[in-house]
């Protein structure tokens, strides 16, 4: 089947977060919205089918993820990442931000130190700090329009004598963003392997968010944290989801897979009780979307890639000023708009107020997102070209 992503649906009053939010989240309410994570294209038709279906049987009890739902993870792993995985690995949750706060709390202590590295997706923030936990930051390294990590401060923040990250054991774990929100960086084998081996041979166990994994533009390819070597395999938390890549954010469905049985027993002590499974309407399009979804995804990305070619060409020519960081993947744009000249209030208000645009404030993702933006280019290419064209004219009004 042909999707046509060129489509623009009508989202309001679906109790939608992104169009029907607008006023609560930014205050102002004829904005476009490019912010939060989700994508205003209608999910693959495979996906739709199997939740009618579902709908259809009016039983809705109880649920926990059957066989077929585990295979479909376990299929998945081995066919996009080579990745060969034992069923009883996979735990169900309903998100993976939920699994990153049980991830944190089954790792740590209050006390304990945790490394993000910013500018990174904000919400890892309080899933260190609701813990009693210390974030440490390894900031990424920009030189060249590229973002790289910098693995000598790394070292340096598990070295006994940097009295940088404090007491040396007091760092449990990384949240390793992989690939990387805001940045877009998709990393690779030998930076994974260089992080992971720093990690590791410190006593900290990598947490990989790899929601972002299947959104990879050119010829990047997705590296599972997991799969560099039986060492990293059981040193590692690996947070899985089909909802960036299939669009299912609002039906709460990840699989977080753990392949050492004492983090694992860890991490189930934990979410028992208080974080529930999916809901079956979740698993049930977490199925479908991995074992049916792959015509829709291989056309969504073509689409997503041409409106990236699309934002790059158009702020080349029309707004030089700001500056596409361009991304190996994710379909969130880290936008420089250093050159505007403007604070981090002034920046945020220019885009509401003058550019009428909803894009999510660069400061919000650590210290060294000031003067930038994240836009979220997942929508019809028309939307995103208005959008362009406002925050052009207003830069032309400066
Ligand atoms: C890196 C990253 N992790 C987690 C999430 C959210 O995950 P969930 O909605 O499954 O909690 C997002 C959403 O944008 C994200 O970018």
């Amino acid at each position: 089947m042909i999707y046509d992503f060129d489509q623009v649906c009508n989202r309001k009053e679906t109790d939608c977060l992104k169009w029907d939010m607008i006023d609560t989240v930014f205050g102002e309410d004829d904005l476009i919205p490019l912010w939060v994570a989700d994508m205003d294209f209608p999910v693959a038709e495979p996906i739709q089918k199997a939740l009618e279906e579902r709908v259809s049987h009016p039983f809705y009890g109880y649920t926990r993820p059957g066989k077929r739902v585990v295979d479909a993870v376990v299929k998945r792993m081995k066919d996009k990442f080579n990745w060969e995985i034992h069923p009883e690995w996979v735990i169900f949750t309903p998100g993976v931000v939920p699994a990153l706060h049980i991830a944190i709390r089954s790792l740590t202590h209050p006390g304990d130190e945790v490394i993000l590295q910013q500018p990174v997706y904000y919400p890892f923030f309080p899933v260190v700090t609701n813990s009693g936990c210390q974030i440490v930051n390894n900031g990424l390294k920009l030189i060249d329009g590229k973002y790289e990590i910098d693995f000598d401060d790394l070292e340096t923040k598990f070295s006994p004598n940097s009295g940088l990250g404090s007491n040396p054991s007091r760092i449990k774990t990384i949240i390793f963003c992989n690939p990387h929100n805001p940045v877009g960086r998709v990393w690779t084998k030998e930076e994974i392997t260089k992080l992971g081996k720093i990690a590791i041979s410190n006593g900290a166990v990598v947490i990989s968010d790899e929601i972002h994994c299947e959104i990879l533009f050119d010829d990047n390819h997705h590296t599972t944290f997991a799969t560099i070597s039986k060492e990293f395999e059981q040193n590692c938390i690996i947070c899985m989801s089909p909802s960036k890549t299939f669009n299912l954010a609002g039906l709460d469905a990840s699989s977080i897979i753990i392949p050492n049985k004492k983090l694992r027993d860890n991490f189930l002590n934990i979410q028992n009780g208080m974080v529930p499974v999916p809901n079956l309407f979740g698993l049930t399009a977490l199925e479908a979307a991995y074992r049916h979804g792959d015509e829709w995804l291989d056309q969504v990305m073509v689409y997503i890639k041409e409106n990236l070619d699309f934002l790059i060409e158009y702020t080349e020519k029309n707004i030089p000023s700001i500056e596409v960081i361009k991304p190996q993947g994710t379909y969130l744009i880290w936008l420089d708009c250093r050159k505007l000249g403007l604070d981090n209030p002034e920046l945020k208000n220019f885009m509401l107020k003058k550019a009428k645009v909803g894009l999510n404030d660069g400061f919000i993702f650590g210290e060294e997102g000031s003067g930038f933006v994240r836009m979220n280019i997942a929508c019809p290419r028309v939307i995103l070209k208005e959008a362009l064209k406002r925050i052009e004219e207003a830069v032309n009004r400066l």
